[in-house]
């Protein structure tokens, strides 16, 4: 069923939101158990899509997975994994998918993955994956459009990443936690995602250190060692930072829980600039507040702990109304500024140039119907809808269910006009025109 959300926007978010677990530490966490072979249980595990599409491609391997969405709470069993494939339909609607490939090749020293092509964000390579685990000692090879591995033996080595691209960082310490001897990774990712996989694979009895640090060392251990765990995944900080591109876009003020404040560092400096307060009110919960002016500031996204390419797309929507000019340059994908033409549409004055956005700051956005392009951008286009005046309706929200959980009901709570309304396919304008009840 289509889905779209319909927001009437001029309301001051307030109240609190209650941050969930992190869905790019989640589906790693869930790809990982792969190397345990017995069960874990992985406990603030969101409901979105995405969880549920790892849950059926560790089916399709043959492990056990059981999701219990009221808990919140995932349990795997690995032990009778008896197919080494990650089928195309898989990978090519979820990336993170491709994070089975150095699990499957550490403990089964065969892997075939759907080779992922580009997104709708950029060209998104996969050679560092493939350059470390050829490091280790596997056999690697592209053929109709899989990623096959092999490898009689996995040996530790040194391997550096030309770049710190969190996907291979995970894939090389998924291939390397088996391997005999010691693998020394340098210029590793350092995203607090990475740290929270080597805290979950230390805590089956795997040995690595570093993690959070651009050297990471993995020493081998035997799987017969590993033991069946509980682990707790973290707060997800790109969806903190979501609703704190919200509450400041909005003028509000609003308290964020669940979440590790350190893990926003770069994210709070830059809410400061902007004219925001940030109080931290105990180890685990912010108080979002802004008064006086919205500042115009510049952001460059990085790596970890640099500023998150996953927020410029919120933040872009706050600072489409702040006073003067903010430039924005996007240095991790090459188009990740798709929803620049839905944000003109609802009046902002915002051009590309190259990997920068210039944005000049408008006093009012207006309500437009708009299109998700993705993730990231459908969230950006949801804090427009509720800063501009009159109703926008945001279109193909199955992105933004990908990663945001009950993403309509944590704004509600917040004050928003926002509602979902589902569409008849087959006369998708009859029904909107004709809905019943007024929209608000
Ligand atoms: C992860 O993607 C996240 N996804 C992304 O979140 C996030 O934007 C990204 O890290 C950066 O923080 C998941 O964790 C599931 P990379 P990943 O490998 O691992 C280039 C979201 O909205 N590169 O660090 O794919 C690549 O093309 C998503 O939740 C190579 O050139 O990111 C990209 O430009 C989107 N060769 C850059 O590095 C390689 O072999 C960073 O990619 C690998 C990457």
């Amino acid at each position: 069923m289509h889905q779209k959300i319909i927001i009437e926007g001029g309301r001051k978010l307030k109240g609190e939101v209650t941050v969930s677990g992190a869905k790019n530490a989640a589906l790693k966490l869930m790809a990982a158990s792969i190397i345990l072979g017995d069960t874990c249980e992985l406990y603030n595990v969101p409901e979105l899509t995405d969880v549920y599409t790892m849950t059926n491609l560790l089916r399709t391997l043959g492990a056990e997975v059981d999701y219990n969405e009221e808990e919140q709470k995932v349990t795997i069993n690995a032990a009778e994994i008896d197919n080494v494939e990650a089928h195309y339909d898989f990978v090519s609607t979820m990336r993170a998918s491709f994070i089975v490939l150095g699990a499957l090749l550490g403990r089964f020293h065969e892997a075939k993955v759907a080779l992922p092509g580009g997104c709708s964000i950029g060209e998104r390579r996969i050679d560092f994956h493939i350059k470390g685990l050829e490091a280790l000692g596997a056999q690697v090879k592209i053929e109709g459009g899989y990623v096959i591995a092999k490898a009689k033996k996995l040996t530790g080595s040194k391997i550096y990443l030309d770049r710190p691209s969190v996907g291979a960082t995970e894939n090389i310490m998924l291939a390397s936690v088996l391997a005999e001897g010691s693998t020394i990774l340098s210029n590793a990712a350092q995203e607090p995602e990475i740290i929270d996989l080597a805290n979950f694979l230390n805590a089956m009895g795997c040995d690595i250190s570093g993690a959070g640090t651009s050297e990471i060392i993995i020493n081998g251990v035997r799987q017969r060692d590993l033991n069946p765990l509980s682990y707790t995944t973290i707060p997800d900080r790109v969806e903190a930072g979501t609703y704190i591109a919200a509450i400041i876009a909005t003028r509000g003020k609003a308290v964020i829980r669940n979440i590790f404040p350190n893990h926003l560092s770069a994210v709070t400096s830059k809410v400061i600039e902007m004219g925001g307060k940030i109080t931290v009110l105990d180890p685990f919960s912010i108080e979002v507040s802004f008064c006086g002016k919205l500042n115009g500031v510049n952001i460059v996204t990085q790596p970890y702990p640099g500023f998150p390419t996953d927020l410029q797309s919120p933040f872009i929507s706050a600072l489409v109304q702040a006073e003067g000019v903010s430039i924005v340059t996007e240095n991790i994908y090459e188009n990740r500024f798709r929803q620049l033409g839905e944000l003109r549409r609802m009046g902002a004055d915002v051009q590309q140039e190259s990997n920068k956005a210039i944005i000049k700051g408008v006093r009012q956005l207006t309500g437009a119907q708009v299109i998700a392009t993705d993730l990231r951008a459908g969230a950006a286009l949801i804090i427009a809808g509720l800063c501009a005046d009159g109703v926008s309706e945001v279109k193909d929200i199955y992105h933004v269910d990908r990663g945001y959980e009950k993403i309509v009901e944590k704004f509600s709570n917040l004050g928003a006009n926002i509602k979902r309304i589902e569409l008849d396919e087959t006369n998708l304008d009859v029904k909107i025109n004709n809905i019943d009840e007024p929209l608000f």
